[in-house]
């Protein structure tokens, strides 16, 4: 499988060079935006493209607002922060992602609490999610979701959009609503993938995404908060040291952060979002390609789920065993041709391995078997 798996990507790409998993491309007008920020002087935090940027993406996702930030990681600290995430809090969410969801709710100086996610979305799962609520918390007299065993308020929850696919929102917005915890979507890998129309990170109270060089479209780095109109306003006060709008004098009026996205980026991050669509077009088609690659063999594909469309931004697979999983890992890597598996589970790491949590077999399982694929856009293959 390997020896086929490697020639059918080798020929995909067209090419015997090392072929990574996912690398950025700019073939827009993006050094046209950029030179121009240099031209203008507005490079930094301040300047046209910022603004312009965040009107886009507001339109793009169809959330009422967009705050850009450095990066996502900031985003989502700041976007906890205005769900009323405090020190001594706890924030569910799923083990199976990438460490900055966790770190945004350690920033916080809150608790991650583990929850299994669903083996058909690989997103944060409501029936696991239910039961861990059930077991553990109940309403206290105020509406408050506390923790019977010490009274902590679990205060969000987040569930975060796996390599692009949605989690099943339905089902995370009503268990959210029913136990009154803010619903803040980590959908740093899911920019241009909808459930049911709508796009991912505008189903809760606020929703990040992620400009990271690996994303579907880059700014360098980046991010950006999806919030309506009072959040969005809290986002950007918050995001730009706090400072209330003066024309000369420096009133901060609490500690905020410098988490603003610099005009640069914002620029580049124009022209990519001007080709997000040919992006996802043509990420889809490799998408495709793999499916019917893998048909009829023991590595089932991992493809979108019911009701969604998934920009595909990473390729996966899911491999019978980990012994399986080895073996692919080695032999593609040992070739040129990138793969990866999927994160170690977040209470794996030594940092959150005494953090709360409820079964994760799902977890365990899909942390065992998969393995990311080469996802790179290719031009021309739409
Ligand atoms: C799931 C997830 N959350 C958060 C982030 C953080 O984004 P950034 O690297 O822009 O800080 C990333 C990606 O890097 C991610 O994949």
């Amino acid at each position: 499988m390997s020896k086929h798996l490697i020639q059918f990507v080798r020929d995909y790409f067209g090419t015997n060079e090392f072929i990574p998993l996912q690398a950025p491309i700019f073939p827009g007008r993006e050094k046209e935006y950029v030179m121009d920020t240099i031209e203008s002087t507005f490079v930094s935090s301040v300047g046209a493209y910022v603004d312009r940027f965040e009107k886009d993406v507001a339109s793009y996702t169809g959330s009422p607002r967009a705050i850009a930030t450095v990066n996502g990681t900031a985003a989502l600290h700041v976007a906890l922060r205005l769900a009323g995430v405090k020190a001594g809090d706890l924030v569910i969410t799923q083990p199976l992602t990438f460490v900055a969801t966790c770190n945004a709710v350690a920033y916080c100086g809150a608790e991650p609490v583990f929850v299994d996610v669903d083996r058909d979305t690989l997103g944060l799962s409501p029936a696991a999610m239910e039961q861990w609520l059930v077991e553990n918390a109940q309403l206290d007299a105020e509406g408050v979701c506390r923790t019977k065993l010490d009274g902590k308020a679990i205060r969000a929850c987040v569930p975060m959009h796996t390599f692009g696919h949605p989690a099943d929102l339905d089902g995370l917005c009503q268990v959210s609503r029913r136990w009154n915890i803010h619903l803040v979507e980590d959908a740093a890998e899911s920019l241009g993938s909808f459930y049911k129309g709508q796009h991912t990170g505008t189903f809760g109270s606020l929703g990040t995404l992620s400009f990271n060089g690996n994303k579907i479209m880059t700014t360098g780095g980046g991010g950006m908060i999806l919030a309506g109109e009072a959040l969005a306003d809290r986002a950007k006060h918050l995001t730009t040291t706090a400072k209330k709008p003066h024309t000369y004098e420096y009133i901060h009026d609490e500690v905020g952060y410098n988490y603003r996205m610099p005009n640069l980026n914002a620029a580049l991050g124009c022209a990519q979002l001007e080709q997000l669509e040919q992006f996802i077009a043509a990420k889809r088609v490799l998408a495709s390609s793999y499916c019917d690659f893998f048909h009829g063999s023991d590595l089932q594909f991992f493809t979108e789920p019911e009701h969604c469309r998934s920009n595909y931004w990473l390729n996966a697979v899911i491999c019978e065993n980990k012994v399986q999983r080895d073996a692919l890992l080695k032999s593609t890597n040992d070739k040129g041709v990138m793969t990866r598996p999927i994160w170690a589970l977040m209470n794996h790491l030594s940092m959150y391995q005494n953090c709360r949590r409820g079964n994760l077999a799902n977890s365990e399982w899909l942390e065992a078997r998969v393995v990311n694929l080469p996802s790179s856009v290719l031009l021309g293959s739409d």
